[in-house]
């Protein structure tokens, strides 16, 4: 069987494994748009024209993970509406629903919650997959996502299966190597994506605003060729050497395909376009603050670590976790990152507005 749950949170707790220690990449990006968030909601959230006796203003974080990244987004948000509310009568209050799959660590997201957010807002955790409604209709004015977007609701059909054309062989991710695989990675984020986008289209108000921040890849870009792909690809050589020793099996390798596609950026922005239900106010490749200092070998060890923990255990079991990415880290000792060489993913922000 390949994997069966489609759930896979990121490294609970807050241990050294934690995401929260180990999410400081996508944190870079989401600090290096606070301005941009500000300036746009200054620009394009007419709270008056919303409603002029609002006193609450809902925002919701969807794929909250366990912070500090979506509390760092969250107030970015708050600072922009403030900002240009400042003279209201009665101040507003704020509600913010923080959005992830129901195994994802609330407790930790909670406990770990800066002191400074308790005079600020009104916290809700709302567990569920962000691939359906999670929230009442025509109650949110600010949704957010980060980083999220590009994980899929399940496997693609037959890229795990040795009979089919879209068989993605023994490798353990989309990295676009395959022509079929591709594709049905790409049937299954399209699918995913319009499921998101009409969830959201219901929960926001109508003239409310979606913002998406992610990771693409540029134009004519195999995933196989950026860093990060070839690290996925190592894990997958690590995930053979440890078949070969007995630890695992071929088989599970076999079996295994991470459920998470990075689409083009032009692909992104067509699909986009065509919901109707918003109209796509900007949408830009943003500088990623760390793109141009080559990553250690213990980051990008730690980094995967924690985004792929826990499929890594419900797949092969938690005895695989340590010796794998102990394994990686040895393998990129050995056959280092030439980062001037591979090419990069690009980092998109797009802000939606609702009819
Ligand atoms: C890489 S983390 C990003 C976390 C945070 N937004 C950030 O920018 O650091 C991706 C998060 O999306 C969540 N996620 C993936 N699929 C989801 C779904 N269908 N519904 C809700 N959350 C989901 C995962 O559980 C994980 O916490």
């Amino acid at each position: 069987m390949s994997t069966s749950s489609h759930s896979y949170p990121m490294s609970s707790g807050d241990d050294q494994h934690s995401y929260i220690y180990n999410s400081s990449y996508q944190k870079a990006c989401i600090d290096g748009n606070e301005e941009k968030t500000r300036r746009y909601i200054l620009e394009k959230f007419d709270l008056l024209n919303l409603n002029s006796d609002l006193n609450t203003l809902n925002i919701a974080d969807f794929g909250c993970s366990i912070g500090p990244n979506t509390f760092h987004a969250v107030q970015y948000i708050i600072d922009g509406v403030k900002s240009t509310h400042e003279n209201r009568l009665v101040p507003l209050e704020f509600q913010v629903f923080f959005n992830d799959q129901p195994n994802n660590d609330f407790n930790t997201l909670f406990r770990t919650q800066p002191a400074s957010s308790k005079g600020e807002y009104f916290s809700f955790g709302v567990p569920g997959s962000f691939h359906g409604r999670v929230l009442p209709r025509n109650s949110i004015h600010i949704g957010h996502t980060s980083y999220a977007t590009h994980w899929l609701s399940e496997i693609p059909e037959h890229v795990c299966d040795k009979k089919s054309p879209a068989w993605n062989n023994y490798y353990i991710h989309c990295n676009n190597l395959i022509e079929d695989v591709t594709k049905a990675y790409k049937v299954q984020f399209t699918k995913d994506m319009r499921v998101f986008l009409e969830a959201r289209a219901e929960e926001i108000v109508p003239e409310g605003l979606m913002i998406i921040l992610g990771q693409c890849l540029p134009d004519g870009v195999p995933h196989s060729e950026t860093w990060q792909g070839v690290v996925v690809d190592m894990i997958g050589d690590c995930l053979m050497d440890m078949a070969k020793l007995g630890v695992t099996t071929v088989e599970a390798i076999e079996l295994f395909s991470i459920p998470v596609y990075f689409p083009q950026f032009s692909e992104l922005e067509r699909e986009i376009e065509q919901y109707r239900s918003f109209t796509l106010e900007m949408m830009e490749i943003i500088s990623h603050p760390l793109e141009d200092i080559p990553l250690s070998n213990e980051f990008m060890t730690s980094m995967f670590r924690a985004i792929f923990y826990t499929i890594i255990k419900e797949h092969f079991g938690q005895g695989v976790v340590d010796e794998l990415f102990d394994r990686l880290a040895k393998k990129l000792t050995k056959y280092p990152i030439d980062f001037k060489k591979c090419k990069k993913h690009v980092n998109y922000f797009m802000l939606l507005k609702r009819k």
